[in-house]
């Protein structure tokens, strides 16, 4: 495996040419307008593990984007790592933000990244980092150093919830069968601190609809005496929360699960600066539940949050309307052990409850997923600890993260291995947000570090 850096020094260049190349496809699941996009985004990386060295890559049908599959067999005794990752990215909006086009990727300096980052939606989630498997692999490949079989299964829904890969698993489980899943879909601490995610929260997420009156109104001729649906909306939110930012949802923490006194301590040892954290995002404080810390918040807290509100007049100038209708999108985090359906159940039931009789409430479930604990003591985990011990001479950190891959409960219920989540990325590396980007070290390190975990996962397994 030492060979690597050497073959990292011979190829960066084109390792990173390829990544632009797959960056330039506006693969935006979301958007229908993009379909075309999404598919040709699938064929590149079909194109790219057949190259990097896979035996046979198939595209998977499925009543959605396809899944790309491939292996590579070496040893059917040897263990076999499944690789997951993400074709598809978020929609780059607002584009006037950005500041180089987010598809056109090009390569800055940035103070996190003095190296070098790579900006283009989809930069670090998740195509650079399922590329850095791809090209991982291609190493080990053309060096015979391959010590375990390869799957990889990369989607093209992820951002969008996953339905036809929930679809697909179950109908293929002796195909996936594996012995540990590999995932860089994650962050971790800082460069000079790396961690290991251990934790996924879960998420239920929905749409309400507020309706008032039948049609938008004369707010001179009506105000004041018609329920205003953006007024109401706006107190049912507020009231979703109590004045120490407890969610006041019933039963919503009856299943939370609470850790000890010294699982939270152990979890307060890790590297954090709540400066640094309020000046990275221009904020005079944090904000959030009594009784937690930041990171506490962050990972192991369930949380509710508005991510959209809309209703009557907003266009530009002033327009007298009292709109006839409000809408929200509302997430809601969730940790082990809430069930999401559950959850989504019991936000519906008290939506709906809290509504004022002068307007009628409609909640839409959207889509969901349960949260996901990966144990610190399997093969896999001491696997990929010791290889960030060997490329960044540090024992990583495991720490639980605060953002969601459903399908990775999923993985376990079906296939029944435990999922390795191996992230490259840092917090501030703008995922969803505009100027994403990903460090062109943390890319190479990422390259240099999976072959390690293969090594050491064929070693422990024996
Ligand atoms: N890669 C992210 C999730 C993530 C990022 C987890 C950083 C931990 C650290 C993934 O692509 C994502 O955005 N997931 C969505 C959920 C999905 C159902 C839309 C999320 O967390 O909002
Ligand atoms: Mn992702
Ligand atoms: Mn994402």
């Amino acid at each position: 495996m030492e060979s690597i850096n050497n073959y990292l020094r011979q190829n960066k260049d084109r390792f990173l040419t390829e990544l632009t190349e797959l960056l330039k496809i506006p693969s935006i699941s979301a958007d229908p307008a993009y379909s075309q996009d999404v598919l040709d985004a699938a064929e590149a990386i079909k194109h790219s593990l057949e190259k990097a060295g896979c035996d046979s890559v198939e595209i998977c049908e499925t009543p959605g984007y396809p899944i790309v599959y491939g292996e590579k067999t070496i040893d059917p005794k040897l263990p076999t790592v499944l690789v997951y990752g993400h074709y598809d990215v978020q929609p780059p909006d607002p584009l006037d933000l950005w500041h180089s086009p987010p598809f056109e990727p090009v390569v800055k300096p940035t103070e996190k990244h003095p190296d070098g980052a790579i900006f283009a939606r989809g930069a670090c989630d998740d195509k650079g980092q399922l590329y850095m498997h791809v090209k991982a692999f291609e190493y080990m490949v053309a060096e015979a150093t391959l010590p375990c079989n390869v799957k990889f299964m990369i989607e093209g829904e992820e951002e969008v919830g996953s339905e036809s890969l929930a679809w697909f698993v179950p109908r293929h489980r002796e195909k996936l069968a594996n012995d540990v899943i590999l995932i860089s879909d994650t962050g971790m601490i800082a460069n000079d601190i790396p961690s290991i995610t251990t934790g996924l929260r879960g998420l239920s997420y929905v749409e309400v609809e507020v309706t008032g009156p039948n049609r938008d109104l004369h707010s001179g001729l009506y105000g004041g005496a018609v329920a205003n649906p953006v007024n109401i909306l706006a107190r049912m939110i507020a009231s979703l929360h109590d004045e120490n930012k407890h969610i006041t949802i019933p039963g919503f923490y009856d299943k939370v699960e609470e850790l000890t006194a010294t699982e939270r301590a152990k979890m307060a040892e890790a590297p954090f600066s709540q400066e640094a954290y309020n000046k990275a995002l221009d904020i005079a404080s944090e904000y959030g539940e009594e009784g937690y810390t930041t990171n506490e918040r962050n990972s192991i807290r369930p949380t509710l949050d508005v991510n959209g509100i809309w209703g009557g007049y907003i266009g530009e100038g002033a327009k007298t309307v009292l709109p006839s209708k409000a809408f929200a999108k509302i997430s809601m985090r969730l940790v082990p052990d809430q069930d999401w359906k559950e959850v989504t159940e019991l936000f519906s039931k008290h939506f709906k409850s809290i509504a004022p009789p002068s307007v009628s409430v409609e909640v839409r479930p959207h889509h969901g997923g349960q949260g996901y604990v990966t144990p610190i003591d399997s093969v896999g985990y001491r696997a990929a600890s010791k290889a960030y011990e060997t490329t960044f001479g540090k024992v990583p950190i495991p720490q639980r993260s605060g953002g969601s891959i459903p399908i990775v409960s999923l993985f376990e219920k079906e296939l029944e291995s435990k999922t390795i989540l191996m992230g490259f990325g840092l917090d501030s590396d703008a995922i969803h947000s505009p100027n994403e980007h990903f460090g062109v070290w943390n890319y190479l390190k990422g390259i240099e570090t999976i072959p390690w975990f293969y090594k050491y996962f064929a070693e422990l397994s024996q």
